[in-house]
């Protein structure tokens, strides 16, 4: 469950956000779109405590965060497979478990072969694929995804879409997940929002829908 109330975001004296309220229920997956700078990540960071409101709430139901930022934000001194493991191990677990743990995800973002490499020596869609091993790791219970398949070409990126079906249906995590492409948010999504800047959120109808 992800609770905004009356929430305000200023940058300076540019406010982002104004009043903004919405509910998403556990277990949703809502998709979100809206114009460059209308303040998407911004509303991501509120959800995860990167970013605090300056005005009203934003409550979160205990578990599990798992973030794939809009850019992969690896630690460039730690291979592919340590980089998955990190929060696994900041969780607890020992590290021959957590490495275990994080090979199998980066196999099944087809990664295999690559656990020992470098963030520097990975192209661009290689390393977004880490950082979406790293988020579904931790089996999270609140996955917050920022255009997550923006760099992968349509092949790789229904294979990925096929994995993050199956963790959906799984585990029942509430998705917030960030696109430019509607028409897609609508087919994957229970509800889709409209971050309209100055405006707040307005729902789109997804009855529609294949
Ligand atoms: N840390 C920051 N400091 C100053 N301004 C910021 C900061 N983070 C975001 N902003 C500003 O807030 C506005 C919203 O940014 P945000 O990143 O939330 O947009 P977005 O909807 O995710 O856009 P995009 O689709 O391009 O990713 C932008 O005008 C941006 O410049
Ligand atoms: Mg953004």
């Amino acid at each position: 469950m992800i609770v905004f109330e009356e929430v305000s975001k200023s940058f300076d004296s540019l406010e982002v956000l104004s009043g903004l309220s919405f509910h998403i229920a556990t277990g949703q997956m809502v998709g979100m779109v809206g114009p460059s700078g209308s303040g998407k990540t911004t509303i991501l960071k509120l959800v995860t405590g990167i970013l605090t409101p300056d005005k009203g709430s934003v409550r979160v139901a205990e578990g599990v965060v798992g973030y794939v930022f809009q850019e992969p934000r690896l630690l460039p001194w730690r291979t592919a497979v340590d980089n998955v493991a990190a929060p696994l191990r900041a969780r607890g677990r020992i590290k021959a478990e957590a490495r275990e743990i994080a090979a199998h995800w980066l196999r099944r973002v087809e990664l295999g072969g690559f656990e020992h490499y470098h963030p520097a020596e990975l192209s661009g869609g290689m390393a977004q694929r880490v950082s979406i091993a790293r988020a579904f790791a931790v089996e999270p219970r609140i996955l917050l995804m920022d255009e997550p398949f923006s760099n992968v070409d349509a092949a790789l990126k229904g294979s990925l879409m096929q994995i993050l079906t199956s963790i959906i249906r799984e585990r029942k995590p509430t998705v917030l997940y960030v696109t430019h492409d509607q028409a897609e948010a609508i087919r994957l999504a229970d509800r889709v929002v409209e971050l309209v800047p100055g405006n707040g959120l307005r729902e789109l109808d997804v009855r529609d829908r294949a």
